[in-house]
């Protein structure tokens, strides 16, 4: 894979800095990691990933391929943790089927051998642990980029809770930016001439640094992919949502409104409504620069058409063995 200048660069180089632009490593620098297969007859061994197709068509000159995941809720914490760690590993350890952490060795494994990248777009850790710190250590690597979600700013302890807004996040910038190579509040890569901007909107809402720093972005000139942890409201998804949430019933049998799209607005939508999303979002609408939002959060995998120039992607839970692959081309 060639990057679109042949520099060299080390890790500290790469990752310095908080929003400097900068490039994608190819999945040939992944960590290699044992990823379990099974046979399927005369086909061979394959991958248990349940991996969907897209192609984000923007004529670019050198196309290339990407492995998106989201939603691994690794769930882990070392024995001398604080005990409302350790018991909320266990608990959520089982609650996520137990096998988190296979499942991203399996994508990374199989990212190294057929994509060129891996963008991840948050809820990687279920909450902050010195062992799923270490964890993302470990799996992240030079080669992933993408978002965190809002289970990376969820302590666990009883103490703390579970809060939505900025000031709750206040204390997690330190422990994040140690632990990710990601700023991840806003953070910019570009691999061959495609513009990949990452920004935290953990409790559906952006902040005016963030409109202002994509903004700034956009003087580049260059097509924009959008990667975020809680989708954007498009009627459809929100609809598909509800349902796997088994908000409108396991079936829509006997609840004629649940068939119907949800209204942007709704409190039943993660998505605040406070003027700087809302505004950045009907800017976004019309901004043509933009080709494709990458999300995840729902756990399910799902795309819906955002803007004339843009489709969302959601992939669905990685703990689930699910990863969507999408062609650059
Ligand atoms: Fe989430």
């Amino acid at each position: 894979m060639k990057m679109n200048k042949g520099t060299s660069f080390g890790r500290r180089d790469f990752f310095k800095g908080a929003c400097l632009a900068g490039f994608m490593v190819a999945t040939a620098r992944l960590p290699a990691v044992a990823g379990g297969t099974f046979e399927v007859g005369k086909r061979g061994a394959h991958s248990r990933l349940a991996t969907s197709y897209a192609i984000v068509d923007i004529g670019l000159e050198t196309p290339f391929s990407v492995l998106h995941i989201s939603d691994t809720h690794l769930a882990d914490a070392y024995p001398d943790e604080h005990p409302d760690k350790v018991a909320a590993a266990a608990k959520r350890t089982n609650g996520f089927g137990g096998r988190q952490e296979e499942a991203l060795a399996e994508s990374l494994e199989w990212a190294r051998h057929n994509v060129d990248y891996v963008i991840h777009t948050g809820d990687l850790i279920d909450f902050q642990s010195r062992a799923n710190l270490d964890l993302v250590r470990k799996y992240w690597g030079d080669a992933m980029f993408g978002s965190v979600g809002n289970h990376e700013f969820y302590s666990y302890l009883k103490t703390d809770g579970k809060g939505r807004g900025e000031e709750y996040k206040k204390k997690s910038w330190g422990l994040l930016k140690a632990a990710y190579p990601v700023n991840p509040r806003f953070a910019s890569r570009i691999v061959n001439g495609v513009n990949f901007i990452a920004i935290d909107d953990v409790f559906g809402a952006v902040q005016p640094d963030q409109v202002e720093q994509f903004k700034a972005e956009t003087k580049k000139g260059l097509p924009m992919v959008l990667c975020m942890h809680v989708p954007f409201f498009t009627p459809h998804i929100a609809l598909a949502a509800h349902k796997f949430w088994g908000r409108t019933g396991k079936k829509f049998a006997g609840r004629p409104d649940a068939a119907r799209p949800l209204k942007e607005g709704s409190n039943l939508w993660y998505q605040r409504n406070d003027p700087t999303t809302s505004g950045f979002i009907a800017y976004l609408k019309e901004e043509k620069l933009l080709k494709a939002i990458l999300s995840g959060h729902e756990h399910i995998t799902m795309e819906e058409r955002f803007s004339p120039t843009a489709v969302q992607y959601l992939v669905g839970g990685n703990f689930l063995f699910a990863a969507r692959e999408l062609l650059f081309v």
